[in-house]
C-alpha cells in the first residue's frame, strides 16, 4: 500500500516543512525530491522496499509528505501519490502535453482515468479504450471524446487512426505491457509519444524497434515521479478544483476485500480504504 493521506499529529524535532495539523499525503518515492530519478531513489518506494500505509499511524520524513489540495477529503488526496504523479509526469512533466493534441489512454483503471482528466484540463482531446460499454460511457461522462471497445474491437489501433484523422495521436499512456505495446505503437503518431508505465496485460513479448526508428517515436519510461511533480500537480489540482474518480470506499476491516476487488478489475478510477473516520 503506496498511497495514503492523513492529518499530521506530530513533528520530530527539527522539523520545520510541516506542522502538527497539516493535511499531507505520502511521496511514492520518500526520497525523489526533484530532478532526474537516480538508482538512490529506487529503495525508498512506500509499500515496497519500506513499509506501506495501510495503518492508523505512520512516520515518514518531512520531505516525503505533500499538502494536499484544500477542497480534497483524506480519501480523495490518498488516490494522488502513485497514479495521479505517474499520469501527470507521462503527460505534463516529460510528455509536455499541449491543446488540441489527442491522448489515448488504455483501460480504465486509476492512471487513465487520472490521465484522462489531466488531458481535459490542458485543453487535449481523449481516446479511451475499455473492455465495458458501460465503463466507456463513464469516461464520455468524465470528457472521454472518444470511445472504443478494446474487447469487441480486437484491432483497436486501427480504430485509433481512423479517429485521429489517420494522423495517429500524439500520446499514448501505455499501460498495458505486453498485449498493447505493439499496437500502441501502431497508434501513434510520426514524432509522438508513448509513455511507458503499466504491465496490465504481461511483461514480456517481442516488440520489433522499426516502428519507434521509423516513425521518430519518442518512447518514455515513467516511474511515477518526484515531491516536485506531485506539488506542481496539486496546485494544477486546486486550480481547476479537480476531483479524483473513486470508484469504492471499503473500511480498514474489509481491507483484504479492496485489493481482491481492485484485481477483479471491475473498478473505474481509485479503490480506496478508510483507516480512521
Ligand atoms: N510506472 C509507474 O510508475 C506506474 C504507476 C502506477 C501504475 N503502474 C502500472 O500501470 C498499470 C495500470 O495501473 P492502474 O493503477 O491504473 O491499474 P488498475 O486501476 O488496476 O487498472 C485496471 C484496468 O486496466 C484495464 N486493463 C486491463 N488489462 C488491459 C488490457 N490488456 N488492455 C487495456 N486495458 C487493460 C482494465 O480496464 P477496463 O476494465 O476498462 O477494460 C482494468 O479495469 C499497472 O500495470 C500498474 O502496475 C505503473
Amino acid at each position: 500500500m503506496s498511497d495514503g493521506a492523513g492529518e499530521v499529529v506530530a513533528v520530530g524535532e527539527g522539523v520545520t516543512r510541516v506542522k502538527v495539523g497539516d493535511r499531507v499525503a505520502g511521496t511514492f518515492f520518500q526520497n525523489w525530491i526533484s530532478g532526474k530519478i537516480d538508482r538512490s531513489v529506487m529503495s525508498s518506494d512506500l509499500g515496497g522496499s519500506i513499509d506501506g500505509v495501510l495503518a492508523e499511524y505512520v512516520v515518514l520524513n518531512q520531505d516525503g509528505v505533500v499538502l494536499i489540495p484544500e477542497h480534497l477529503s483524506y480519501a480523495e488526496g490518498a488516490t494522488l501519490p502513485c497514479a495521479a504523479v505517474t499520469a501527470w509526469h507521462a503527460l505534463v512533466t516529460k510528455g509536455n502535453l499541449q491543446a488540441g493534441e489527442t491522448v489515448l489512454v488504455l483501460g480504465t483503471g486509476g492512471v487513465s482515468v487520472f490521465a484522462t482528466q489531466f488531458a481535459k484540463l490542458h485543453g487535449a482531446k481523449v481516446i479511451a479504450t475499455s473492455s465495458s460499454d458501460r465503463k466507456l460511457e463513464q469516461m464520455r461522462e468524465l470528457g472521454a471524446d472518444m470511445t472504443i471497445n478494446y474487447k469487441t474491437t480486437p484491432d483497436w489501433e486501427k480504430q485509433v487512426y481512423e479517429l485521429s484523422d489517420r494522423v495517429g495521436v500524439d500520446h499514448v499512456v501505455e499501460v498495458g505491457g505486453a498485449g498493447t505495446l505493439a499496437k500502441s505503437l501502431q497508434a501513434v503518431r510520426y514524432g509522438g509519444r508513448v509513455h511507458l508505465i503499466g504491465v496490465l496485460s504481461g511483461f514480456g513479448g517481442e516488440i520489433s524497434p522499426m516502428p519507434i526508428l521509423f516513425k521518430s517515436v519518442t518512447v518514455n519510461g515513467i516511474y511515477v515521479g518526484s515531491k516536485e511533480m506531485f506539488e506542481a500537480m496539486n496546485q494544477a489540482i486546486a486550480k481547476a478544483q479537480l476531483k479524483p474518480v473513486i470508484d469504492r470506499i471499503f473500511p480498514l476491516a474489509e481491507a483484504t476485500q479492496a485489493y481482491e476487488y481492485l484485481k477483479s478489475g471491475s473498478h473505474l478510477g481509485k479503490v480506496v480504504i478508510q483507516v480512521s473516520q
